[in-house]
């Protein structure tokens, strides 16, 4: 006999666990930095319309598809037709390849947790970072041995991870009650300690003076819907997995609008923790602020330890903070994407989640060693680069198209709707078939075409006498060798397509009772 499936003790529960998984270091690390670079104040505005338009439209899909299906992204793809289980796949896989370098991150906080106990990253935290605790090498095919203490912090993000969601939603619950909260608390305080720093007015007119000229780039734009989605935790199967969860009786549409608001809420708030420091930091340097901006890890582990060394009450205090709220943030993303695989191959084989969890748990640890070797750093910003801009806009374009046209968006509508205060209308279908796949397409063309410079070579603008072969393409991201862009970039992805093909294609426990 089927095993009733678990649900979430609350709804507050799962809106907790759902926040959990959107909000990651993506708040703290790329949305101030991508606010500051495109528009400032003004990139709010294509940011909300992202939000209301694609943001707000998936998380809705992803929740109300779960929750129709009772089943995370594989089965609930294969109900819509069994063919399509491979979508599934390919988003749990995705999202699994994501987590075997956010690990990495993670680990580097669990080392710089305990460097920040005495500020051990000195005064040239650039040289500490790179050297001292990466050992990066000269270059990509230098690869070398893992980094020791890189790969003992991996081990204890992976450690966190099986354990959390060892009980399914049961441990995951409890977990989000304190991984939730806790970095919010911890974000006030940076703001609060920011923006009584001199020189932080500085900053903040930094990341918020409005540019609206900036309304008029189409980049301006492609990055506001690319920042929703990644900052959402959309495109992974997670949130169709969370979604699977919930009671019956849910109300799917309120539970989407809340979480996505908290999402955007810790987003700009994250970044006047930033811009107020970094406009200490521009002050005690005597620099502008536009020469200390960073984003990524170079925020976070160079330029962050800085800020905290010119800070003058308690700065080991808050260097314990700064990385305790990097951690906190980071580890429910991480299990979510771990969470999505485990009760896709739990739907599919019924298998004993401790076994299931500790398998994928295991794999994706090994895999994630690549980027504790010294030459970890370049294969994480590629594969970052490839998986985060083409797999996630694949798979979201694929999850509009099968539940906008082959299942029927207004089949979704209609289940959501049944149990929801918010009665959606068919502009959600609108968003779903047409604008929300549009801006994938576009950005997936926009990131592999060469945009601009077809668009002059067609004015008759272009170089003279370029041939079109040179023109089509954006040139290899980051100007790394092709191999490596192969690699770790369309052979991965190809890979986890042939993956998801050949799981897709494997006996599952339904077949046999068909
Ligand atoms: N939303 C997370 C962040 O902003 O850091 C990253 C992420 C987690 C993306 C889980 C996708 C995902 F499925």
């Amino acid at each position: 006999m089927e095993k009733k499936r678990d649900t979430w003790d609350s709804r507050f529960i799962f809106v907790m666990a759902a926040i959990g998984s959107a909000v990651g270091l993506g708040n703290v690390w790329r949305f101030p930095y991508t606010c500051y670079k495109y528009g400032g104040g003004a990139f709010l505005i294509p940011f909300f319309v992202a939000l209301l338009t694609a943001g707000i439209p998936l998380m809705i899909l992803e929740f109300g598809l779960g929750h129709k299906m009772r089943a995370a992204a594989p089965l609930a793809f294969r109900s819509i037709r069994k063919k399509y289980e491979w979508v599934g796949w390919f988003a749990v896989l995705t999202g699994l390849f994501v987590m075997t370098y956010y690990g990495v991150v993670m680990g580097w906080c669990f080392r710089y947790l305990a460097y920040a106990i005495n500020m051990a990253w000195g005064n040239d935290t650039q040289g500490f970072f790179y050297n001292g605790v990466l050992k990066l090498s000269g270059g990509i095919g230098d690869i070398g041995a893992p980094v020791g203490w890189t790969l003992f912090g991996l081990f204890l993000c992976w450690l966190g991870v099986f354990f959390s969601i060892i009980k399914g939603v049961k441990s995951v619950g409890k977990v989000v009650m304190w991984t939730v909260p806790v970095p919010v608390i911890l974000l006030l305080a940076f703001v609060i300690r920011g923006v009584t720093l001199p020189g932080a007015m500085d900053g903040l007119s930094y990341y918020l003076t409005p540019d609206l000229m900036a309304l008029l780039d189409w980049e301006v734009w492609l990055q506001a819907y690319g920042q929703v989605f990644f900052s959402l935790s959309i495109g992974f199967g997670v949130m169709i997995a969370y979604g699977s969860f919930l009671s019956e009786d849910s109300d799917v549409t309120n539970c989407a609008f809340i979480t996505c608001l908290a999402d955007a809420g810790i987003c700009f708030m994250a970044g006047f923790a930033v811009f107020s420091t970094l406009g200490y930091l521009a002050f005690t340097e005597g620099k502008d602020v536009a020469e200390v901006v960073k984003s990524g890890p170079g925020l976070a582990f160079v330029t962050y330890p800085l800020i905290i060394n010119k800070l003058h009450f308690i700065p080991q205090a808050f260097g314990v903070m700064f990385f305790l709220m990097l951690l906190t943030l980071g580890i429910d993303s991480a299990f979510s994407l771990v969470e999505a695989g485990v009760a896709g191959s739990i739907d599919k084989w019924g298998l004993n989640r401790v076994s299931v969890n500790a398998i994928i748990s295991f794999l994706a640890f090994a895999f994630g060693i690549l980027y504790t070797t010294r030459a970890g750093l370049y294969w994480l910003d590629i594969v970052d680069f490839y998986l985060t801009n083409y797999g996630l806009a694949i798979v979201g374009l694929l999850e509009c198209v099968l539940v906008g046209y082959v299942y029927g968006a207004d089949k979704i509508r209609e289940h959501v709707n049944r149990t929801s205060e918010i009665r959606i209308g068919v502009w959600w279908d609108l968003c779903i078939k047409i604008v929300t796949p549009v801006i994938l397409l576009w950005m997936i063309l926009a990131k592999l075409l060469n945009v601009n410079g077809i668009a002059a070579k067609l004015a008759g603008r272009g170089p003279e006498g370029a041939p079109w072969r040179e023109i089509l393409f954006n040139p290899p991201y980051e100007g790394y060798p092709a191999w490596a862009q192969m690699a770790g970039g369309w052979g991965l992805l190809l890979a986890l397509f042939v993956a998801a093909l050949i799981i897709s294609s494997v006996k599952s426990r339904r077949d046999g009772n068909a």
